[in-house]
């Protein structure tokens, strides 16, 4: 308790930086902006920035890992390890493919002793017309770690449905950054959507002949699961 008053009255600043990572287990590694607006993007074109990583602790910290979310990548330069008060700086890019209206990702660091601390990256996605004559789709490169390889090996409607559609339609198909699944009732017409995509990017055609993920089994047991939906 002392400690904490004396760190309140900043009269202790290294017991501060001590009680403050026993009790809430934040990381003294702290991205700085915690929030970047990074303006507005045609889509299709690589939006990049710069972010700081500050060791605001008292003792020496170590930059693990970065992760960052979809489409988004964070590259950490060299210095790993920063002394207290001392900073680094992280690229960040996002591949805006795909992407419409407002896209908000995140990029977060693991330090030394696992614990976490994160960034969030907005911005605004302006739709490019002549993007719909590109050859590259979400199935490509390394899109495809994630949109396309998931569903392999997966036997179950839900499985596939979580592997390769949630992220874009909702945990249950209740819409997401995508439409509404729930309440489709024409197998035929669900079936040939899923199949051969609505004709623009942002929902390609998910069938082996369209150069997706899924064989005919498997776009069998995920029609049956998404009409079974509740409405
Ligand atoms: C590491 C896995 C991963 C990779 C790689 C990845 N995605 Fe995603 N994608 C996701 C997840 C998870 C979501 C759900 C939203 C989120 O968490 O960012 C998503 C969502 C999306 C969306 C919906 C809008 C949005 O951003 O929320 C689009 C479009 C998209 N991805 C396109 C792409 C494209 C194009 C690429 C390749 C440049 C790509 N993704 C690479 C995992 C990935
Ligand atoms: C990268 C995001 C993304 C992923 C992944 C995705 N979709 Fe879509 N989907 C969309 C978008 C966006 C639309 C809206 C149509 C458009 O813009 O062309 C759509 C439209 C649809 C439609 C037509 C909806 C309607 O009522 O007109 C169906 C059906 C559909 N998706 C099913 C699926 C299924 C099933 C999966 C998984 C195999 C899936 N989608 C994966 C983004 C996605």
């Amino acid at each position: 308790m002392l400690r904490l008053i004396l760190c309140l009255l900043m009269l202790l600043p290294s017991g501060c930086a001590m009680s403050a990572t026993e009790d809430d287990r934040a990381s003294s590694l702290i991205f700085e902006p915690q929030q970047l607006d990074m303006g507005e993007v045609t889509e299709g074109e690589k939006a990049v920035s710069f972010l700081r990583i500050r060791n605001t602790g008292s003792t020496m910290a170590q930059i693990v890992d970065v992760q960052a979310s979809c489409g988004c990548t964070a590259v950490v330069p060299e210095s790993r390890l920063l002394m207290p008060g001392q900073f680094t700086r992280v690229r960040v890019e996002i591949d805006t493919f795909a992407k419409m209206d407002q896209v908000k990702k995140w990029v977060e660091l693991t330090d030394g002793e696992g614990r976490k601390s994160r960034a969030w990256l907005l911005l605004r996605v302006r739709a490019d017309p002549h993007s719909d004559r590109t050859l590259r789709s979400l199935f490509d490169g390394k899109c495809r770690a994630c949109h396309y390889d998931p569903a392999q090996g997966k036997h179950s409607g839900v499985a596939i449905y979580q592997a390769v559609c949630a992220m874009c339609h909702g945990e249950r198909g209740q819409g997401a950054y995508a439409p509404k699944l729930a309440g489709h009732h024409d197998a035929s017409v669900l079936r040939a959507l899923i199949a051969q995509g609505t004709g623009s990017r942002h929902m390609p055609g998910f069938s082996r002949a369209a150069g997706g993920p899924l064989d005919e089994k498997q776009l069998r047991l995920l029609v049956d699961w998404i009409l079974a939906l509740d409405d």
